[in-house]
């Protein structure tokens, strides 16, 4: 059987973390203690986690015509990403992603668009419809909402799947909720979401999450962290994965881990059981190690993933 194709039509960012014990008052400066630069951008994250689980990843995107720009097409390169359909932006930056991360690997990070912001809808349109295979396309919020929807758009016009991780959050324009066919939203995203229609929720129970997903019009799992997901199953009812215990040291880019995942194994024609516990064995795996894609589960640790996820 042939692998299935996933396109990202999403951000890349370089990230620069900084570990520390705790973030800094305003007006005050402290030590830090260690210093990482590394490959970031939900885009790219969710994009290279699909491809170290065997998908074909045709990654969308625009970088800028600095140094990073080229770091990043070697890291994709270096992963075996299509990088075909990635430009670049003349006088502008490429993206790039501020991140602490304190004792308890609780991160907080600042994006700066840059050349992500440049993408065009045409870009998208005609990536997307170009590809000679595609079976899903996987969209977030660090790229203009209506890239995505033209992408999206041009995915449900040839058959292919449709999952939108709505992150960092923000409200989801309803052309783009028309075309979406999954969300991924994790517990902030899912109360912003849940707002943004008038709903009254106050955790993320199970009726919580059936009022967001009739209000969504769409199929919704939610990213819990430590607790795992919660998925809405074709059946109607939620259904609770409890992810495998670790311990957690850096947990950025664990949310990536779990969507790129979770979609490649849609892509591959499993159901969202299976998809949510891939996701969350990627996830739990991602967030026992420093950085973000160097933090993602390959080799014996992916095997532990794959083997956790067909047998929990
Ligand atoms: O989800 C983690 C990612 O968010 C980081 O890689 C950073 O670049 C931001 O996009």
């Amino acid at each position: 059987m042939s692998a299935p194709v996933v396109a990202v039509v999403g951000s890349t960012m370089i990230d620069m973390i900084a570990y520390l014990q705790r973030t800094p008052a305003a007006g005050e400066t402290i030590a830090g203690e260690e210093f990482a630069l590394g490959f970031g951008g939900k885009g790219a994250n969710q994009a290279v986690m699909a491809r170290l689980l065997g998908a074909e990843v045709v990654m969308v995107n625009s970088l800028g015509d600095d140094v990073f720009a080229e770091m990043t097409l070697a890291n994709f390169a270096e992963h075996g990403i299509d990088t075909t359909h990635v430009t670049r932006v003349a006088g502008c930056s490429s993206g790039v992603a501020p991140i602490w991360v304190e004792a308890d690997g609780t991160n907080r990070i600042v994006v700066v668009a840059g050349a992500n912001a440049r993408m065009t809808e045409e870009q998208a349109r005609g990536a997307v419809t170009g590809l000679p295979r595609l079976d899903l396309v996987l969209g977030q919020f660090e790229i203009p909402q209506e890239v995505t929807t033209a992408a999206f758009r041009a995915a449900r016009s040839r058959g292919a799947v449709t999952v939108l991780n709505p992150a960092p959050a923000a409200r989801v324009a309803p052309e783009l909720l028309a075309v979406t066919d999954w969300i991924l939203p994790n517990e902030t995203e899912f109360a912003d979401l849940a707002r943004s229609f008038g709903l009254a929720v106050s955790g993320i129970d199970d009726p919580a999450i059936v009022a967001l997903a009739g209000a969504l019009g769409t199929r919704l799992a939610v990213t819990l962290g430590e607790r795992g997901a919660a998925v809405l199953g074709a059946d109607g009812h939620v259904h609770r994965i409890a992810p495998p215990e670790v311990t957690a040291r850096d947990t950025t880019g664990a949310g990536d881990a779990f969507v790129g995942a979770f979609g490649y194994a849609l892509a591959s024609g499993r159901d969202e059981l299976a998809a949510a516990r891939l996701g969350c064995a990627c996830a739990s795996a991602s967030v026992t190690r420093p950085g973000t894609q160097k933090s993602f589960p390959t080799g014996d640790s992916l095997h532990s993933a794959r083997t956790w996820a067909t047998t929990a």
